[in-house]
């Protein structure tokens, strides 16, 4: 059975029983909600690929509370690293550095490196601190399908798979941790994120960002996988093929298929009375959105057809690489 419990001294003492005892416990961050074991049980955290169907060569995040000294995991941390720990942690900021190989090997799935992220949801601070233990944490959805946002969505995902679920809310960011390769001269995003390219930049004059080609060797394993999915079909439009989208949408209704048009808020008025579901408006608001509302289109839509939105840049990087991961295989499949 899995329980879903507020966080209070109670579930606290719940959540440490578990994780000592090497189980899986659901925690919400300002991101998405993780599914954390104790990253020094190489049981434990063996246990999360098994419930997630994770395949055992896409390495995980460890989380640690915000006073937790990193020095005893990682070592090498560069000034610009220091810089940036200041200024966006804790915060959606998971940080690469050299491992000192402290944690279990398969948390890093065997690579001599360790990403750590301080998290600033006071939930997650809260669970951090009682347990005071690094916990390895991926999204806790099942693998691939869409992160889950609400504690309702993990249990949709994991129901009578983990023994409890914090609940602490629907998460503000709602898109994963950016993830900075801070292993060489200058920061490279891995994962863009709701701490830009622009933000990091502006910190410490410059910042590289690695684009993973299909086939090729991912510097970040978890690139190369199918993402973010919803359990329908979906089809996805760049934001000026909106007469594309319209088509199909129109064909696929005609043929009966249950379809409905993801896009932004300035659309809407251009849809002519179609099915929609509005991501929003601003860049944050779509971020925070996305994974609920694609968990909400596939409850009802047999199609879902994502019209992307125009803006570039800044956290729309973040969303564009979430929707497109999400929507962007074609809807033969
Ligand atoms: O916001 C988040 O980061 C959420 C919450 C729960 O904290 N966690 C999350 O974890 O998104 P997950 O497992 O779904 O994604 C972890 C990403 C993957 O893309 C993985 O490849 C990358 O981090 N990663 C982990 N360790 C790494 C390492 N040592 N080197 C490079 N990439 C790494
Ligand atoms: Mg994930």
């Amino acid at each position: 059975m899995t329980e879903i419990l507020e966080i209070d001294e109670n579930s606290l003492a719940f959540a440490k029983r578990i994780i000592k005892e090497g189980g899986a416990v659901a925690f919400p961050t300002e991101t998405v909600y993780g599914l954390g074991a104790n990253a020094f049980d190489t049981a434990a955290v063996n246990g999360i690929y098994k419930i997630k169907g994770r395949p055992s060569d896409n390495p995980l995040i460890v989380h640690v509370h915000k006073d937790y000294d990193i020095g005893g995991l990682v070592r090498d941390i560069p000034q610009y690293a220091e810089k940036l720990k200041e200024e966006f942690l804790p915060g959606p900021l998971t940080m690469v550095f050299k491992s000192r190989g402290a944690v279990s090997p398969v948390v890093s799935c065997g690579l001599d490196t360790l990403a750590v992220r301080v998290p600033s949801h006071s939930g997650a601070q809260k669970f951090l601190k009682y347990v005071d233990l690094p916990i390895a944490a991926p999204s806790a959805n099942i693998s691939k399908h869409v992160s889950p946002t609400s504690a309702q969505h993990v249990l949709a995902d994991l129901e009578g798979k983990i023994p409890l679920i914090l609940d602490g809310g629907r998460c503000s960011g709602g898109i994963e941790s950016t993830v900075l390769d801070c292993t060489g001269e200058i920061p490279v995003i891995l994962r863009s994120g709701l701490v830009t390219r622009e933000m990091i930049e502006k910190t410490v004059g410059a910042c590289g960002e690695y684009a993973y080609k299909e086939g090729g060797v991912a510097r970040s394993p978890g690139m190369k996988y199918k993402h973010y999915s919803p359990s329908c079909r979906t089809a996805m439009f760049g934001w000026n093929e909106l007469q594309k989208a319209l088509e199909l949408y129109d064909e696929e209704t005609a043929k009966g298929v249950k379809t409905l048009i993801l896009c932004e808020e300035s659309v809407i008025s251009l849809l002519g009375g179609r099915k929609y579901v509005s991501l929003g408006k601003t860049p944050e608001e779509m971020a925070s959105r996305l994974y609920a509302k694609l968990r909400e289109c596939e409850k009802t839509a047999e199609l879902i057809v994502a019209v992307a939105p125009e803006e570039r840049g800044g956290v729309m990087a973040g969303v564009m690489n979430r929707l497109s991961k999400a929507c962007g295989n074609g809807y033969e499949r």
